[in-house]
């Protein structure tokens, strides 16, 4: 338990570490790479070595170095079967991208989880994997999952929700297919395997709503810059336009437009996030863009986030409503039913953390309905074992009243294991 004070400013220069979602996909890209890859702006954490450990059981080279990796690649169809089952830990990103890359292997593989992930759903990628022809089984739905991979076919997926997990996991597959494989998304999500793909020399184009990938013989990723995390940047942003006279500039940020609904949303809401953010694109960039950006504090009115906008800031809607709690009027989350299937059940554990803080907030069916009282009492919130709600507990503890108590704030180590830290520098 971490007892977080009530700040009185917060000011300062900070770099977030590396995009955790970006991270995971360089690992295991550069697992069936040809040869050697070297990254830089690597985020370690808890998540992202489950991702390294899952590699190196798999006959892939990682060495890690801070954010200096190195890695040596066995090939698109190099993978060898692993001793024992390999275990994803609390990571949804590793468990469901890397039955992509082993639905074209020859050999059986089993992906284990913690007791969170393994209460999430994985037929989402079963699924499409098996119509390619690859041998998957859920326990039931969930994990443990099981691959034995083969010869693939291609297809064409529609995604019945907006997944980029489950699109990057198809398009990976695709790479091994005997022909074009395609995705279509029913919203953008971010684009993070597609554009590392197009960097990489592989065929890959997006028209409208439909990506399609050419498979692949060979995989050249060379060197990678992994650029800061916006998820992670979320969290000091919100607390510096919520604690009274601060302002703050958070350096080498990603900046794909896939990735900063957020602060989209926080603009619009009337907060101070001066930085260039992307502009969207109609096709498959090659880069990921990065910025700087400078946070003040100021008053926030309260908005309504729409269906589209939920993809482009999934991860970041507990600050959402957060800032709903000090914003003037009301502000609603609708189209995020996905929360549900977070690292926990993000509605409810949200909306439950927020009301014992003095919040007015309700839950709905696929989002959350909040009442701004201008600020937040404090108390207690109990993190759930999810690291985005031990961090949001945090940021209200600095704007709150009376401080917040986090139970579990250990959680954040999974995307962001000098939180704590680097908030308190801000001080
Ligand atoms: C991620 C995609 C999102 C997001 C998760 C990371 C990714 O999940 O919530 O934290 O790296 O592709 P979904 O694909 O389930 O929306």
């Amino acid at each position: 338990m971490v007892t977080v004070e009530p700040a009185a400013s917060l000011q300062g220069d900070l770099a977030v570490p590396g995009d955790k979602s970006i991270s995971h996909r360089v690992l295991l890209l550069g697992a069936i790479a040809d040869g050697e890859s070297e990254v830089d702006g690597f985020g370690t954490s808890k998540d992202t070595l489950s991702t390294a450990a899952a590699v190196r059981a798999l006959g892939g080279g990682v060495e890690v170095d801070g954010g200096r990796v190195r890695m040596e690649g066995v090939g698109p169809r190099g993978i060898s079967e692993p001793a024992g089952p390999l275990d994803c830990g609390n990571a949804g990103t590793l468990m469901r991208l890397l039955p992509g890359i082993l639905a074209g292997q020859d050999g059986r593989f089993e992906l284990v989880g913690d007791e969170s992930l393994s209460s999430r759903p994985m037929e989402r990628i079963a699924e499409p994997l098996r119509a390619m022809g690859a041998r998957v089984e859920t326990a039931d739905g969930h994990a443990p999952v099981v691959v034995e991979g083969g010869a693939l076919r291609p297809v064409r997926w529609e995604l019945p929700v907006a997944s980029a997990q489950v699109k990057s996991c198809v398009l990976i597959a695709g790479l091994l297919a005997s022909g074009p494989t395609t995705v279509v998304e029913p919203k953008p999500s971010r684009d993070h395997t597609e554009r590392m793909l197009a960097a990489a020399g592989v065929r890959i184009a997006r028209d409208r709503d439909r990506i399609t990938v050419a498979a692949q013989d060979e995989l050249e990723l060379g060197a990678l810059h992994v650029p800061g995390d916006p998820s992670s940047a979320a969290f000091h942003a919100a607390a510096a336009v919520l604690v009274p006279r601060s302002r703050i500039v958070i350096e080498n940020m990603g900046a794909n437009w896939t990735r900063t609904g957020f602060f989209r949303i926080l603009r619009r809401m009337g907060g101070i996030v001066v930085g260039p953010l992307e502009e969207p694109s109609g096709g498959v960039p090659t880069e990921e863009p990065v910025c700087e950006l400078d946070v003040a504090n100021g008053p926030l009115l309260g908005t309504v986030v729409e269906p589209e906008e939920v993809p482009l800031a999934i991860d970041e809607l507990p600050l959402v409503a957060l800032l709903g709690c000090f914003a003037e009027g009301e502000t609603v989350v609708r189209g995020a039913g996905e929360l549900r299937l977070k690292e926990s059940d993000r509605i409810a554990t949200v909306v439950d953390g927020l009301r014992g803080l003095g919040g007015r907030i309700e839950a709905t069916e696929d989002g959350f309905v909040v009442q701004g009282t201008g600020g937040l009492r404090g108390g207690s919130l109990e993190a759930h074992g999810d690291h985005r709600l031990a961090m949001l507990g945090a940021v209200a503890g600095l704007a709150s009243r009376e401080g917040v108590e986090v139970i579990g704030m250990e959680a954040a180590a999974v995307s962001y294991p000098g939180f704590e830290a680097d908030l308190a520098a801000l001080r």
